[in-house]
């Protein structure tokens, strides 16, 4: 009893200190916030590391407060932080720190090395440089985590794969081989596809998504989409599976059916699921063309970032559409034709210099584009995650097919699969953007987001993402 108030006065106090930061932050007083966070992660590192681990990703540096330092070594080791959103800050902090290269073994180097994945273009040289030396061997083993989770596309092949790597691959062997599949659905492109994600699984995701409890049918129902429990749910070209997974964990009362045509995407989820002792949830090599093989339906179906990779996009969403129960909801994620515009002067480059998909092909486009002044167009893509990594950058810019979109070819492909449209879940500044224009227009009426989107190119840079049902 007497421990149950000491932790419920603890909790109390830090909600108290999380409110107050968090009020700070809201006036703009980050350095007041920061305080009140380090003594809040102090109490409960599992409940404070979030909030800090924002304030700390939007953080820019000039100094190097070793408290900060401590409290991001906590956020990096917490569970409930994804430690990529803090590869920036740490890398910053660590450029900071040691301005000169130097061989310095600490708990912030040993922390981001093997937590994050370099996104840095200076601590990519840094990286580089550091591969070079004589180093100590816990920091020679924390390289080679970095070296290896980033494909070699900085360099850092000499260093052994420690053992514990090295076993991961081998259950992604053993697992991709055991991979129930549909079989070959004899589409050309689906080929090439299957081809580049078993080359380059993407995303090389590394710590797992944090569990928020959610109901899923909840969700749907306020949607306007009641569905019957227990849910069945599609993830249509899942990758490596961070999202079946965070599903999963999410809701477990869902049974999830997780499907690619990567056999070596579908392994690496696999393994993390059953690390993180995942149980709802089933994976399957195939092509969405032929998911009716699944031999279920389900209540909802959600496909991010696939569907554009397709020979013929509006035939993957009819399949889809196809394996939804009557009243089912579908969730899609496409590219946005504007807001993807300048990848072109990518692809413009690529083929003027006739670079390959192959690891020299992304590492030669790499370097010129890591030579580039700053402000050049093509420049912006060392702001991308994805160009850190050889499956990142080759998924970025190396796609050996991809569609883009305006949101009214959407809605017109949308009706052709027999869907109707529920919602654009558009991000806050797109919101505020439609309310300025349209006023409380119809936020269902695509063509109104159309022009919206004319006037600011940028809002869905993260893609559309839609959800629709069938009647
Ligand atoms: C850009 S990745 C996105 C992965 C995942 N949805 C995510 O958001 O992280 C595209 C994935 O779609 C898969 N894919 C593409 N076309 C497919 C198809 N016709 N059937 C099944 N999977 C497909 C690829 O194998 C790849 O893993």
């Amino acid at each position: 009893m007497a421990r149950w108030s000491g932790s419920a006065a603890l909790q109390a106090e830090t909600a108290q200190l999380l409110g107050m930061a968090e009020e700070a932050v809201r006036q703009g007083q980050l350095g007041q916030a920061l305080p009140m966070l380090s003594r809040a992660l102090a109490f409960d590192p599992e409940g404070a590391a979030p909030a800090y681990a924002e304030l700390l990703a939007r953080l820019s540096l000039s100094g190097w407060p070793p408290q900060l330092e401590d409290d991001l070594v906590t956020c990096l080791h917490t569970a409930s932080v994804d430690p990529q959103a803090l590869a920036r800050g740490a890398a910053r902090m660590l450029l900071v720190k040691y301005p000169e290269p130097v061989v310095a073994d600490d708990a912030l180097w040993e922390a981001f090395l093997t937590r994050c994945i370099n996104v840095d273009p200076a601590m990519e040289r840094r990286l580089v440089w550091l591969a070079g030396q004589e180093l100590p061997r816990a920091l020679r083993t924390a390289l080679a985590v970095q070296a290896f989770a980033s494909e070699y596309v900085w360099g850092g092949e000499g260093l052994s794969i420690p053992p514990a790597v090295a076993a991961e691959i081998a259950e992604e062997r053993t697992l991709a081989a055991a991979m129930p599949s549909l079989g070959d659905s004899g589409d050309q492109i689906s080929r090439a596809v299957r081809d580049q994600y078993e080359a380059s699984p993407y995303p090389r995701w590394r710590a797992p998504p944090v569990p928020q409890r959610v109901s899923v049918a909840a969700h749907l129902a306020a949607l306007g989409a009641p569905q019957s429990e227990p849910l069945e749910l599609l993830v249509a070209g899942c990758g490596t599976g961070f999202e079946p997974i965070d599903m999963a964990r999410m809701d477990p009362s869902l049974r999830i059916t997780a499907l690619d045509l990567s056999a070596a995407s579908l392994a690496y989820g696999q393994r993390m699921a059953r690390e993180r002792g995942v149980e709802n949830l089933r994976f399957v090599q195939g092509d969405i063309l032929d998911s009716d093989k699944l031999g279920g339906r389900f209540g909802m179906v959600s496909s991010t970032g696939v569907l554009h990779h397709m020979e013929r996009p509006e035939n993957g969403l009819s399949a889809l559409a196809g394996v939804l129960k009557p009243g089912g909801v579908l969730r899609i994620a496409l590219y946005s034709e504007r807001a993807r515009a300048w990848v072109s002067e990518a692809h413009d480059a690529i083929a003027a210099h006739g670079w390959d998909a192959s690891p020299k092909g992304i590492r030669a486009f790499r370097a010129h584009v890591l030579a580039l002044p700053a402000g050049t167009p093509l420049a912006r893509l060392r702001e991308s995650d994805d160009f850190y990594t050889l499956s990142g950058c080759r998924d970025l810019c190396f796609h050996v097919r991809e569609h883009w979109y305006r949101l009214p070819a959407i809605g017109e492909m949308l009706t052709g699969a027999g869907l109707a449209l529920l919602m654009l879940d558009a991000p806050p500044e797109a919101q505020a953007r439609f309310a300025a224009m349209h006023g409380d227009a119809d936020r269902r009426d695509l063509a109104l987001w159309d022009r919206v989107e004319a006037a600011h190119p940028h809002l869905f840079a993260g893609m559309f993402h839609l959800w629709a049902r069938r009647p």
